[in-house]
């Protein structure tokens, strides 16, 4: 009998345990780290330790630590439904920050892989070296491999062997990839040692770019990341990871009504989806038109328009995964109900706009956004449900920055037959004056998340934000109630703002221009070039008290906005604090 996912993941974390390894639970899927939009690997948690290493003897009373991590990609989506492609998936890694290096970190993967699971390994791959930043080729992990009698050894470039940094700088360096067999004969990369040898304090870009200063860590560090259903797929024998125990079970289940569709891709991106959707709301992510919200609402929208949208399916994922992600469990209602309400919205305005689709002709980006903006087709459902199209998704994306800016600026618009004349998904209002209410509440939204992050720390980020004539309703990261007297400050810090006049300015620049300035966003991914970034400043002394990647629209003066005031502070989700504010 081959081992079931949830041993092999269970059998990697005892492995590292019994060497010397704190296993440390998976964090949320929203990261601590504000210049990524999700968690993509499982040494995201763990970035602060590679530079501190002290700190992670008094976290986890060992400088080693091993995990079985949430990761969602988002730069995959497209490709979901072939043999490989996944959004969310499962990370197993193993981290050591000062601990142990190359050598420990190949025989403990080479041990794994060959004795534990009794895979043999096809070949391997070691970094060949890039003279501009200083990086020579990686001899050392080609010796420890043939030491262990590894023959087929690969050299790669900078695109495929050097890992990092993530976000806006940190760890990186060079990595060795493991290729193992699947039940089809195609070579697999199944694990990725990583060897954090270096800091870049700028994002990945500027670093491939050749622009970069790499500063050596004091201490070096293992980062290690191996996808638990690439590895299930090698270790049942499978042809790709839908057969494996992770999916064919729920597959099996989902049925498409529509006999065109009840194909193989359709049913894996379903899954897909499916999963992924159960572990974002879990996480406290809610649909919207923006950020990670806008991901899963895409997410759902299609599951929906494919006919799986009952909650069965996500009642499944609660009780595969409830055991090892309790999070799931706990929130089965609140991942109903959310899936219950988003099916709800969208199933009307589904319906015809499938039939407006089915009656147009030709579908280029602008006809492709309208069928978004009036019927909420996302870009991925159009594609699934025409043979072909004239617009690519960046194209799409185009249009709907497009639009972003024109309702930013209030223009008369409907959605969804709500009459609203300004709906950008966090801003609502029916009436010009309601325009002018939920302006200032905006402005004031973003003096809270600043103040907030002055009275709380820097781990406070959004999460969501709802904003009507009658009040703010401001989601971000926190792990605990907050207190009264914390409540007060940020209050005061606020009203200080206002009575004191400061300007609010817009600039448009570069994604990576405001990522520098540090400005606060929600949402990464799918920037376009050019961001708009808003700016509340003292004007008597230049300090920038709050600078936020943001559509608009803002008051320019902060004293526009009157008297602010905390009318409540509650729990959203795990891990989501939530806070309604007025004005006036
Ligand atoms: N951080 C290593 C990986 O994701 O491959």
């Amino acid at each position: 009998m081959p081992m079931t996912s949830g041993e092999i993941r269970k059998k990697f974390l005892e492995f590292f345990k019994a060497r010397g390894h704190a296993v440390v639970v998976s964090s949320s899927l929203i990261p601590d780290d504000p210049s990524v939009l999700l968690t993509t690997a499982g040494m995201q948690q763990f970035k602060p330790y590679y530079s501190n290493p002290s700190a992670a003897d008094a976290d986890f009373g060992s400088r080693n630590t091993a995990s079985a991590q949430k990761c969602f990609r988002t730069s995959d989506i497209d490709e979901v439904g072939d043999e490989s492609h996944l959004t969310f998936f499962e990370m197993l890694g193993n981290f050591s920050f000062g601990g142990y290096f190359k050598k420990e970190a190949i025989r403990y993967a080479h041990e794994f892989l060959t004795k534990e699971m009794g895979i043999k390994i096809s070949y391997v791959t070691i970094f060949e070296g890039k003279e501009s930043i200083g990086v020579p080729k990686d001899e050392e992990s080609r010796s420890i491999w043939q030491s262990l009698g590894v023959v087929d050894i690969r050299e790669e470039s900078m695109d495929d062997v050097f890992w990092g940094p993530t976000g806006l700088g940190g760890p990186c360096g060079p990595t060795t990839e493991i290729y193992c067999k699947n039940a089809a004969g195609q070579d697999i990369e199944v694990w990725n040692l990583v060897f954090n040898e270096f800091f870049f304090p700028g994002p990945r870009d500027d670093l491939l770019r050749g622009n970069a200063k790499l500063a050596e860590l004091s201490q070096k560090g293992i980062d290690t990341g191996m996808g638990l259903e690439r590895l299930a797929m090698i270790s049942q024998n499978k042809k790709n990871i839908f057969e494996t125990d992770l999916f064919a079970p729920l597959i099996q289940t989902i049925v498409i009504p529509r006999a065109d569709k009840n194909t193989e891709r359709a049913k894996r991106i379903i899954a897909d989806h499916i999963r992924a959707s159960a572990f974002l709301i879990s996480d406290g992510v809610r649909p919207s038109n923006k950020g990670v919200g806008y991901i899963l609402r895409r997410l759902m929208r299609r599951v929906l328009v494919y006919g799986a949208g009952d909650t069965s399916l996500l009642h499944r994922i609660g009780e595969q995964y409830g055991d090892f992600y309790p999070e799931l469990r706990n929130n089965k209602e609140n991942i109903t109900n959310v899936a219950v309400e988003e099916y709800t919205k969208f199933s009307r305005a589904m319906k015809r706009g499938l039939d407006e689709l089915e009656k147009s002709d030709r579908i280029d980006a602008k006809k492709a956004f309208q069928l978004y903006e009036s019927y909420g087709l996302p870009y991925e459902v159009i594609k699934d449900f025409r043979q072909s199209i004239d617009v690519t998704r960046e194209q799409f994306d185009k249009e709907f920055i497009k639009h972003q800016e024109i309702s930013r600026a209030g223009a008369e618009k409907k959605f969804g037959g709500h009459g609203l004349i300004l709906d950008t998904g966090e801003l609502k209002a029916g009436t010009e004056e309601e325009v002018k209410i939920v302006t200032r509440l905006h402005t004031a939204t973003h003096l809270l998340q600043a103040a907030l992050r002055k009275v709380l720390g820097e781990e406070v980020h959004q999460m969501g934000s709802d904003i009507t004539s009658e009040r703010t309703r401001f989601d971000f990261s926190f792990p605990r109630k907050v207190t009264p007297a914390e409540l007060k400050e940020v209050e005061g810090i606020v009203n200080d703002v206002l009575k004191k006049d400061y300007t609010v300015d817009r600039q448009v620049m570069s994604y990576e221009e405001a990522a520098k300035l540090g400005a606060l966003h929600f949402f990464k991914e799918k920037y376009p070039k050019e961001v708009s970034v808003y700016t509340v400043r003292n004007k008597a002394t230049g300090e920038v008290f709050s600078r936020e990647l943001c559509g608009g629209p803002h008051v320019t003066h902060t004293d526009e906005i009157g008297e602010f005031k905390i009318l409540k502070e509650e729990s959203s989700s795990a891990g989501v604090r939530r806070i309604r504010a007025t004005v006036g």
